[in-house]
């Protein structure tokens, strides 16, 4: 696999796939443009080098067409950072060629949702055979989806000559480094409501890492497991068994599995009054476990003080209430003091969940991907850089 600065690429028509599937409103506009802003450097890159790039994305989950999920506003953010350049968003590339084809000087080009064409989910090759008249070369900086087998990021690669880019490259260093070899001692700390898709991620990182920190309503479902009673809290009940070999396989390991103390225990649905704070097991009959409480906070800060590998997916409250969102304010903050560690921290959701971004700088890698660099740190790999090779 080669990237695009071990290449030269110029005066090519180039096919960039990237994820701007940026966190969205509930009205619909950008909440969160890091994704965006990400893959610049890659863009810019590319333009300095004479090329014509046509961007491709996809923008949440569409089953078809829905102006709702337009890449509309994504082409005008991306213009915010390309101000000299003319962002062309094309409606539907497989109708209408015409304007890619009289590109003026300054034109980039953006296709539509690409999740609007059903062949995309299907890696149907008929259709990435489509996408790749449009261009000369493919180059793939969308690590955030890279671990879907779709059109544009895999059956692409049998019709370009196809490339890495810049973005790409600095996912799979910065994250590869955290996970093979990591200065010790690793402290990995996963949130977000289920552990039916992190069971494997998490059995690695008990491999890995010698603290692993639990909150989130994932980590409801180990406390089950323990046989803590957590009144209504979100929990997998499916998947208790899973949390107990999980805790059993962390015992065997030597890896301290860490889980919440104390809880703030409250109503999801009340955005004016923040819940109470009690021993994860006074939780009551009917009450709900929502963000980590201030012991497990204090806990949770002194363990990653100390450490010189983090590794972070996932919220650790009930942050579609922003009442619910200190634990994880208080998670990001911990991080970035320890000015001592190489720092991942993953998923848009992560990074949406905080609600003062003034000390970004201090985290040595914010991954665009969620689910990707999950599944990356699983198996060391996914199927659209396989695609590359
Ligand atoms: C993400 O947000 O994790 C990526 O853009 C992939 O999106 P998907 O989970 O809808 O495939």
């Amino acid at each position: 696999m080669k990237y695009i600065d071990e290449v030269s690429i110029s005066n090519k028509r180039v096919l960039l796939r990237v994820d701007f599937n940026v966190s969205l409103n509930p009205d619909y506009t950008i909440a969160d443009d890091a994704r965006i802003k990400q893959s610049i450097p890659t863009i810019l890159y590319l333009l300095e080098r004479n090329n014509t790039v046509i961007i491709v994305s996809h923008l949440g989950r569409p089953e078809k067409r829905d102006s709702r999920l337009s890449l509309v506003r994504v082409a005008r953010d991306l213009h915010n950072y390309l101000p000299e350049k003319k962002v062309i968003l094309i409606d539907d590339f497989t109708k209408d060629k015409s304007q890619i084809e009289k590109k003026g000087a300054n034109d980039v080009f953006v296709l539509e949702n690409i999740r609007f064409y059903p062949e995309e989910k299907k890696n149907d090759q008929p259709f990435a055979k489509k996408l790749a008249e449009l261009a000369d070369v493919y180059v793939n900086d969308a690590f955030g989806v890279s671990h879907r087998a779709n059109a544009s990021v895999v059956a692409i690669t049998r019709e370009l000559p196809s490339y890495g880019g810049l973005l790409l490259k600095r996912e799979i260093e910065m994250i590869s480094k955290a996970v093979n070899k990591p200065k010790k001692p690793v402290v990995a700390i996963v949130g977000g409501a289920k552990i039916s898709t992190k069971i494997e991620v998490l059995s690695k990182l008990i491999e890995i890492a010698d603290y692993l920190i639990l909150g989130g309503g994932l980590a409801n479902t180990f406390l089950c497991a323990q046989g803590i009673p957590i009144g209504k809290s979100y929990c997998e009940i499916s998947e208790v068994e899973q949390a107990k070999k999980v805790l059993f396989l962390a015992a065997q390991k030597n890896t301290m599995l860490v889980l919440p103390q104390d809880a703030i225990v409250g109503n999801p649905a009340d955005v004016s009054h923040g819940g109470h704070v009690m021993k994860v097991e006074d939780t009551p009959n009917n009450g709900q476990i929502l963000d980590i409480g201030p012991e497990t906070q204090a806990q949770f800060g002194t363990i990653i003080a100390k450490a010189k590998t983090v590794i972070w997916n996932g919220p650790l409250g009930y942050i579609e209430n922003p009442m619910y969102r200190r634990g994880t304010d208080f998670i990001y903050y911990s991080i970035a003091q320890n000015r001592d560690c190489i720092s991942v921290v993953g998923g848009g959701d992560t990074l949406a969940a905080i609600s003062k971004k003034e000390y970004l700088d201090n985290i040595s890698h914010i991954s665009t991907g969620g689910g990707a660099m999950l599944e990356f740190i699983e198996k060391g790999t996914l199927p659209g850089i396989e695609a590359l090779g």
